[in-house]
């Protein structure tokens, strides 16, 4: 097998990709990597510490070093990445070679509405979350776009449903 197939959940702040990747556990039999928990837990801080004590750019090299050390377990999981994972060229390439990847999209009122009042998200708390959201999305589109292997819309549908297309899909490139 070319990749390590490991099924991959990429998508905006409150795309619902932590929520779907514990019920596809569930349905895949695999467990799951939250990369956003596993940087928390190796560096004993929150993500917003994180970004207030050390700053979005190394954040971010975090993030490139947490994948670089998943391609070597080859393990079939499923990983669920952070909003801004994407973003980097050289994150993208890693994602893919780690296995498919599924970019949840969404619209940026969806988000709104899930996130409002949510204090965990370091880069929406400003004055006006919605403008921010709706920059942050058109800036970013591209870059998730690039990193798909399969495109999810998600607004609307429910989380059972999203894990079926997801499984399905697996089920049929087996
Ligand atoms: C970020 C998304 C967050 C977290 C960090 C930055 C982003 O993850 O990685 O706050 O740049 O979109 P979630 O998508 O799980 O909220």
């Amino acid at each position: 097998m070319k990749k390590a197939e490991q099924v991959i959940l990429i998508g905006f702040m409150g795309s619902g990709k932590s929520s779907i990747g514990i019920k596809l556990s569930y349905r895949l039999k695999r467990t799951l990597l939250d990369t956003d928990k596993q940087i928390e837990r190796k560096q004993g801080k929150s993500i917003s510490e994180i970004f207030a004590q050390d700053g979005e750019t190394a954040f971010r090299q975090m993030e490139t070093a947490y994948l670089q050390e998943l391609l070597s377990t080859g393990e079939q999981q499923i990983i669920s990445t952070g909003g801004g994972t994407p973003l980097r060229e050289e994150n993208r390439a890693l994602l893919k070679q780690l296995g498919v990847v599924f970019y949840l999209q969404v619209s940026p009122e969806t988000v709104y509405e899930r996130l409002k009042g949510d204090t965990t998200r370091p880069l929406l708390r400003t004055k006006n979350p919605m403008e921010r959201i709706t920059e942050l999305l058109e800036s970013r589109k591209a870059l998730y776009e690039a990193a798909a292997d399969y495109v999810i819309s998600v607004d609307g549908k429910s989380l059972e449903d999203i894990v079926e297309e997801i499984a399905n899909y697996m089920e049929e490139k087996r």
